[in-house]
């Protein structure tokens, strides 16, 4: 096992990779292949070392800003509609990032693990990753638990992580140098950011799915919001919990569809004033998860030289893959 001390310092990592000098490296550490933000490397190390999967957990094994908040709050309501009622039902103040666990998160220290079943004590667990397919604990690798993945146009996950990332310096300021626009569009190209490469991520999960048929459930963000209820419908049955004749009758899959829209989840956010974890140390707040949660805003933000290397990339990696994202 790897240990962090061992691991390369970003700036010995620096004079490896990184041939543009422009791009700043505090705050980051690559661990085996991968780019993370330093302050979640120790939660990896643990959650490979500790973390005991079970066959029936559910892990949302997400990319930063392709609908993490949105596929969580899904998630939770689908999972517990039976014990939930729709009025006064917890979303209505808390953040979907309090109902369902970042695992990375909850590993950052040894009562994470424990703290994590405590949580999580009806079955099935559900969890949630930022992590690539190649880091996650082995016990994940090798059970047969369900993962679900979301991923959005890269263009327009560029742009969500770029407002994403300006919060956070101006939150916790000294972690992160500030980028101009021009760096800030290399690095996550360059998958120089937390969690990596967008393409490599995609791409480990879809190969995990050839290797394991049925296993992985891809959502697209932009699918989820042309047709909500089909794709929380194909959640709940991959979830192992399908809606009932009954349930389709009485609307239950068009009120969690709205229950957990964006203009719902985010009025929501604008009355708490904390975020959970990580981002509430560093002084984020809950809203800070929402922004516009539309389609197709990167035409706002990127020249068409821009727009063009992304989507030059993302068919020179999916070319052939059967992978559309
Ligand atoms: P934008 O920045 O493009 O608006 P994540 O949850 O993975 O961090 O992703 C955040 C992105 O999802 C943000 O995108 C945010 O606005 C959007 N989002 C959050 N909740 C949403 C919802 N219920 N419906 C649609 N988009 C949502």
């Amino acid at each position: 096992m790897e240990n962090p001390n061992e691991v390369l310092s970003a700036a010995e990592e620096h004079q490896l990779i990184s041939s543009d000098e422009s791009i700043p490296l505090n705050g980051f550490r690559k661990y085996q292949g991968v780019w993370l933000a330093e302050f979640f490397l120790p939660g990896v190390i643990n959650a490979q070392r500790d973390f005991k999967a079970r066959p029936t957990d559910i892990l949302l094994a997400t990319y930063p800003k392709c609908g993490t908040t949105w596929l969580k709050a899904l998630a939770f309501s689908i999972a517990t509609r039976a014990r939930l009622s729709f009025t006064g039902h917890p979303l209505h103040d808390l953040s979907p990032h309090a109902c369902i666990p970042l695992l990375e998160e909850e590993c950052l220290n040894f009562d994470g693990i424990s703290k994590l079943d405590v949580m999580n004590n009806e079955e099935p667990r559900l969890l949630q990753t930022h992590m690539p397919f190649s880091l996650l604990p082995e016990s994940i690798k090798t059970s047969n638990c369900r993962l679900v993945s979301i991923y959005r146009d890269p263009k327009d996950a560029l742009i969500s992580f770029w407002y994403f990332r300006n919060k956070i310096w101006g939150s916790c300021g000294g972690t992160y140098t500030v980028v101009p626009f021009a760096v800030f569009f290399e690095m996550f190209y360059q998958g120089i950011i937390g969690f990596g490469s967008i393409w490599e991520h995609a791409l480990g999960y879809w190969n995990e799915s050839l290797r394991a048929p049925g296993r992985i459930l891809f959502l697209k963000y932009e699918e989820l919001l042309e047709a909500p209820v089909e794709n929380l419908t194909k959640l709940a049955e991959f979830m192992g919990c399908p809606f009932t004749v009954e349930e389709v009758k009485r609307g239950v899959p068009e009120e969690i569809s709205s229950l957990c829209n964006f203009n719902k989840l985010s009025d929501a956010a604008a009355k708490q004033d904390r975020a959970t974890g990580v981002a509430g140390t560093i002084g984020l707040k809950p809203e800070a998860y929402f922004r516009k949660g539309v389609a197709g805003d990167w035409k706002n933000h990127l020249s068409s030289e821009m727009a063009q290397k992304l989507d030059q990339m993302t068919e020179e990696k999916l070319q052939g893959t059967g992978l559309v994202i």
